[in-house]
């Protein structure tokens, strides 16, 4: 070296220095969305907020809160839920079992596939709406269906995996929201979980 730079190093320096500011942004992005969630999740639970919402907004918005995680990623959310299915409940549990089996996906669905896609669909009846969320991904066997919504169960066991996801969706919808869950789909042709709730929360929470 003699001290001088040559154009070649300078222009590696500056791609180096774009690079970095793109990671430290993107970094910066997901900070601060997870922290407005937890906000919005805090929020929800210590007020109990129960209100009239849209199921096509609270679905829509907790979809978004997850764009910086589905960003790493190349699969999609597909949502069907027509406008104006106003429901008078509580819309922060509905937000967390929407995360969880979103992320459910993510994490065990397409274990050797770069683009899935996920499907979340609504439809009502006077007093019920149903939410069926399905992934084209490897699909439950009927051995997993059986203990999915078992507190502990888990098939990444020391990899992260806690077994509390689905047990806690099982308890909001039928506790919480008085509904009904069920999982369809068969091993190797995706995973079908189809919830139905009443359209006014009678029960205290
Ligand atoms: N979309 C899916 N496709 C395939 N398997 C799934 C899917 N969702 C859940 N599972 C299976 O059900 C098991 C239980 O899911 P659950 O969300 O309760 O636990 P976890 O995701 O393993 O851990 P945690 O959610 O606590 O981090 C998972 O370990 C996985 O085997
Ligand atoms: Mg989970």
């Amino acid at each position: 070296m003699n001290g001088k730079l040559s154009r070649s190093n300078l222009e590696g320096f500056i791609a180096y220095c774009r690079e970095s500011s793109a990671l430290i942004e993107r970094a910066s992005e997901r900070s601060h969305s997870l922290i407005e969630s937890f906000k919005q999740v805090s929020v929800d639970q210590s007020s109990d907020r129960r209100c009239e919402f849209d199921l096509l907004d609270i679905v829509s918005h907790t979809v978004s809160t997850l764009r910086p995680m589905l960003r790493t990623t190349s699969h999609k959310v597909e949502i069907d839920i027509p406008e104006g299915i106003i429901i008078d409940s509580f819309p922060g549990p509905l937000e967390q079992i929407i995360t969880n089996l979103i992320t459910n996906s993510i994490t065990h669905a397409f274990p050797d596939r770069e683009a899935g896609t996920m499907r979340i669909c609504a439809r009502h009846t006077e007093h019920h709406f149903t939410v069926s969320f399905e992934d084209d991904g490897v699909g439950i066997s009927d051995d997993i269906k059986l203990r999915i919504f078992d507190p502990f169960f888990t098939t990444r066991a020391g990899l992260g995996g806690s077994g509390i996801g689905m047990y806690t969706v099982y308890n909001l919808v039928t506790t919480l929201y008085g509904g009904t869950i069920e999982i369809d789909g068969r091993l190797g042709r995706g995973a079908k979980i189809i919830a139905k709730f009443p359209i006014v929360q009678r029960k205290a929470a």
